[in-house]
């Protein structure tokens, strides 16, 4: 299960070359060692922990959220069965958190993973209560609200992918905090990008099911903005119908919800870089962080 999640079998096991992912978090965490200046090994094993909890979040994200399609497979629960992918996600936590332990300076590693992967879990549950809160009125979801879940459970994740390695490496405290601050915020950022794909992104590219998010009633940073909006009465009543998602999504983009969406993610990229100024980089690791930085908010995947 674990092999065909990362795109390297198919269910019964024959060899296959299909997408593991981006690999957004490893990448993050191998420029974020060398920009503290941590040994190479450092920035390896960080990257293989990040990645590995990613996948194991994932896996049961799409039990929670019962969404059957991921990197243009079946997910797992679909392929497998609940009860096994629950446990291939137990499994993947388990070796990232040995990964991070055979490591020299391992135990602070796998403290400041075991405080994101809190974080994390505090965010889904978050996520999983707004499902019930109403599209309108007192109760409703405000976008503050949400900037705290995606916070927590995408940017936590993202901050320590880029203080990881910092962290197996000695880095002080301040460099350590810079790099999971410019991470959190970049993970605020990321989050906004996968809402505003999940609505208008194409299931081909994505590899994700078509308005996913807009009939299982998410509560996302565009849908939020444009219920604030003149036409709000209108996307709330199609939204609860979970009717014509397609009229929905041109409601929302009409109302600005998208145009809203990307300036807030940039303006969480904005505060990514000054994070980054206070972290002492090489050049390189600098040039490299910045141009993911664009990638990611530019992405269609
Ligand atoms: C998806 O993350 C889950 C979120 C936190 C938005 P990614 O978009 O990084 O997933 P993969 O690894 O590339 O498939
Ligand atoms: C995923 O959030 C966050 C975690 C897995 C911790 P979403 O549910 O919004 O991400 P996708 O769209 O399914 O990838
Ligand atoms: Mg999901
Ligand atoms: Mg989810």
């Amino acid at each position: 299960m674990a092999a065909y999640s990362f795109g390297w079998c198919e269910v019964g096991g024959a060899p296959a070359v299909a997408s593991g992912g981006k690999g957004v978090r490893q990448a993050l965490a191998v420029l974020g060692a060398e920009a503290a200046g941590a040994p190479e090994r450092a920035g390896v094993a960080a990257a293989v922990a990040v990645e590995l909890v990613h996948t194991f979040s994932l896996l049961h994200d799409d039990i929670m959220d019962g969404d059957g399609d991921r990197r243009g497979r079946p997910t797992v629960w679909k392929a497998y069965g609940t009860g096994p992918a629950v446990l291939a996600g137990d499994a993947l936590f388990a070796l990232a958190v040995e990964t991070l332990a055979a490591e020299p300076g391992g135990a602070g590693a796998v403290r400041t993973l075991s405080v994101a992967l809190g974080d994390l879990v505090r965010g889904q549950a978050d996520d999983l209560l707004f499902a019930d809160r109403p599209w309108t009125g007192p109760e409703r979801v405000r976008p503050d609200e949400y900037r705290a879940v995606a916070e927590h459970k995408t940017g936590a994740l993202l901050g320590c992918a880029a203080a990881l390695g910092a962290v197996l490496g000695g880095a002080g405290p301040e460099t350590v905090a810079a790099l999971d601050r410019a991470g959190r915020h970049l993970g605020v950022a990321f989050q906004i990008v996968d809402d505003v794909l999940g609505i208008w992104g194409d299931p081909r590219v994505t590899g994700k099911p078509v308005h996913g998010d807009l009939r299982e009633g998410k509560k996302t940073f565009p849908v939020l903005v444009a219920l604030g909006s003149p036409m709000g009465g209108r996307i709330a009543g199609l939204l609860e119908s979970g009717d014509a998602p397609e009229t929905a999504a041109a409601l929302i983009e009409e109302a600005g919800g998208r145009s809203a969406a990307l300036a807030e993610a940039r303006r969480h990229i904005a505060a990514v870089e000054t994070a980054l100024d206070d972290a002492p980089s090489t050049a390189r690791a600098a040039d490299e962080l910045r141009s993911l930085l664009g990638y990611l908010v530019r992405r269609d995947v």
